[in-house]
């Protein structure tokens, strides 16, 4: 009898359940009922405190064109996975005797970046885990692609879509903040996708001057309006140069919380536009999954299944030029995948005269 244990790790996003799901039945077909599959709950958190249940092949059905997890996820920060806290908890000892106590075969982590690190640091130390990269960020290297991105990369294009509209009405400038921690995928994608014209990105530091002329330029061109697709994580050319603390100072005595409204704040001095954000934050990570991340969830989940009847354990499945291929976890952990600045991508935007502000 095979034992395997699933969780879901990090921030949620569209997919997760469709990737569970296709794990499951891919185990069951390939092991019979041979196999046990126990659910974690809310991510490492219950594998460091022992919350789990045994899941019923039922359990697996009618999740497909579900949002969120079934099992629950929690954010458990890879530096404090190594501290032991005040109550002389080990976490990582803990994860390892659970594991044995549930006397696992492998573990199936669904995670982004951070919980990569987790799942590399977990598999040195000699658990079978077997990892599928999930993020609406697309920022987990070793994959073309996560679950995850695409699902939102339709919604920020329809915030865009929609700001269009109400932009033009007014003849305003519309700030769009798009989500992406420090990757800049999901806004340039949403962005040329939704006709931005202007998109920042963290990979190419903006230079706010010139993106007061890009808007001052299309205003005498007779436009009315402006949609800037501005990513969470997009920093300026004076803060590309700074040290981590100075720009953390930089950062803290920001009048307002996100990077939007400081950008408002400067454009419409320079320019005297008239200038709205929105903000559309968690909403991007929300909902069913677009066809495509159900497709690769299940792509993903099966694979998963066949690296473990395979004992090929300390890999993680990834997409690369089309195919399903397993990436060590070792080459994976502790690398992001930024939007190269040379990219096609990059390219076709500037082609269509797209500003990223550099
Ligand atoms: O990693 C996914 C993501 O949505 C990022 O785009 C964003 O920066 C972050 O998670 C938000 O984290 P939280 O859900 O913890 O607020």
């Amino acid at each position: 009898m095979k034992r395997i244990g699933i969780l879901t790790s990090g921030g949620d996003c569209q997919g997760l359940n469709a990737a569970i799901r296709g794990v499951a039945k891919a185990l069951y077909v390939e092991f019979k009922e041979n196999v046990e599959i126990y659910g974690i709950n809310d991510g490492y958190r219950g594998l460091i405190e022992g919350n789990y249940q045994r899941m019923k092949p039922d359990d697996f059905s009618g999740i497909l064109t579900l949002g969120g997890t079934i099992l629950g996820t929690s954010r458990q920060p890879f530096k404090l996975m190594r501290i032991v806290d005040e109550n002389s908890v080990d976490k990582v000892q803990c994860m390892k005797d659970n594991y044995k106590k549930m006397k696992l075969d492998c573990l199936v982590i669904l995670g982004g970046n951070g919980t990569h690190k987790t799942a590399n640091l977990l598999s040195g130390e000699g658990l079978n885990v077997v990892t599928l990269p999930k993020t609406i960020d697309n920022d987990v290297w070793g994959t073309d692609m996560t679950f995850g991105f695409s699902s939102a990369m339709e919604i920020a294009t329809n915030v865009l879509d929609c700001i269009h509209t109400t932009a033009t009405s007014h003849g305003r400038v519309f700030i769009v903040e798009i989500m992406g921690h420090k990757a800049g995928w999901l806004t340039l994608h949403a962005g040329i996708a939704g006709g931005a014209d202007v998109i920042l990105l963290p990979e190419i530091p903006y230079n706010i001057d010139s993106i007061a002329q890009t808007l001052d330029q299309r205003n005498k061109r007779g436009k009315r309006f402006s949609i800037l697709a501005v990513a969470e994580g997009a920093i300026s050319q004076q803060e590309a140069k700074m040290s981590k603390k100075e720009f953390k100072a930089a950062r803290a005595d920001m009048p307002y919380p996100s990077i939007s409204y400081r950008l408002s704040q400067e454009i419409s001095e320079r320019t005297g536009q008239e200038i709205r954000v929105t903000v559309p934050g968690h909403f991007q990570r929300g909902g069913s999954p677009c066809p495509y991340d159900r497709l690769l969830a299940t792509r993903f989940g099966t694979a998963a299944a066949k690296l473990i009847a395979n004992k090929n354990y300390g890999n993680m499945v990834a997409l690369q030029n089309g195919s399903i291929v397993p990436v060590p976890l070792c080459d994976v952990a502790g690398k992001l995948k930024g939007v190269p600045k040379d990219c096609e991508i990059i390219q076709t935007a500037r082609d269509i005269g797209i500003s990223f502000g550099d």
